[in-house]
């Protein structure tokens, strides 16, 4: 699959196969390490595995529940909750080679049987009206357009009164982005909301909210330890960086630049179908 945005996230291939040899090349074997060791690789987000078991005790999970986790790019989130709460996670990712390289992660964890990752697009979602119990998505929608589609389609497959939850990167009110950032090296791919605008076409897809934060200050915060080396080192030496190479630095640089004055947000939101 070709197209700007799988293009961006792609990192050249071969994800699985470079992850491995670079994990051996550090004398660690990938079926010996445990879920949360991949934290700094597979949880492409702010605050990383922290982030997901919070949304993760807000969505009323059981063992017998049906997830979907949209924009599941490596599966960090999808693993996180399965492993968790024992339940299944389905993941959708428009970009084929993270979908791969997502099923090989689990197979060497052992949780290829609680995960499934497809490849496929948010706004047109390849599945059956009401066929998960729960929702969740963290940090996709900034590169998806028609957010309306991407949220009525959610609210479709979701079962009545199932919990959908949010962890975005919004538009502030500080001033535009500054590209290149983790997510678009180049601004024709990032599509910021404004929280006042996500609650709007939430509303509109027939969700009820049910609780916003805003925490742009703890993702600050856990910016800056990660960049200067002061909060916890990854467990594993592999990192989002294997996506974007050198270039992943400017990125950090223009995302903690944006989170201080504010032209970036990063909000949760709670939503019940
Ligand atoms: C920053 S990554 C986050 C991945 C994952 N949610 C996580 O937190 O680790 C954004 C992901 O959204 C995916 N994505 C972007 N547009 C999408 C769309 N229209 N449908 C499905 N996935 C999409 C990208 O391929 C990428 O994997």
């Amino acid at each position: 699959m070709t197209g700007k945005i799988p293009d961006h996230y792609s990192g050249g291939g071969n994800l699985a196969d470079r992850i491995a040899r670079d994990l051996r090349a550090k004398g660690l074997e990938p079926a010996e390490l445990a879920t949360a060791d991949f934290e700094a690789l597979d949880e492409f987000h702010f605050r990383g595995r922290a982030a997901t078991l919070e949304l993760a005790s807000q969505m009323r999970l059981t063992a017998r529940s049906e997830v979907l986790d949209i924009g599941s790019g490596l599966g960090g989130v999808a693993r996180t909750i399965a492993q968790t709460a024992g339940c299944h996670v389905t993941g959708i990712d428009l970009t084929p080679e993270l979908c791969a390289a997502a099923a090989e992660i689990s197979g060497w964890l052992g949780l290829s049987e609680k995960t499934l990752f497809l490849q496929g697009d948010a706004t047109d979602l390849p599945f059956a009206d009401n066929s998960f119990d729960a929702a969740i998505t963290v940090h996709a929608a900034m590169n998806i357009a028609a957010k309306d589609r991407m949220y009525a389609e959610a609210r479709r497959v979701l079962r009545p009164g199932g919990r959908f939850a949010i962890f975005d990167i919004l538009q502030g009110e500080g001033g535009e982005m500054i590209f290149p950032v983790p997510w678009a090296a180049e601004p024709s791919i990032s599509y910021l909301a404004r929280p006042k605008e996500m609650e709007t076409l939430l509303r509109a897809a027939g969700f009820k909210l049910l609780h916003s934060t805003d925490s742009t200050s703890e993702s600050l915060r856990w910016l800056e330890q990660r960049t200067a080396g002061t909060g916890p080192s990854p467990l594993v030496p592999v990192t989002t960086r294997l996506l974007f190479g050198d270039g992943y630095t400017l990125m950090v640089q223009n995302q903690l630049r944006a989170l201080r004055e504010r032209r970036m947000l990063t909000c949760g939101f709670l939503y019940a179908a």
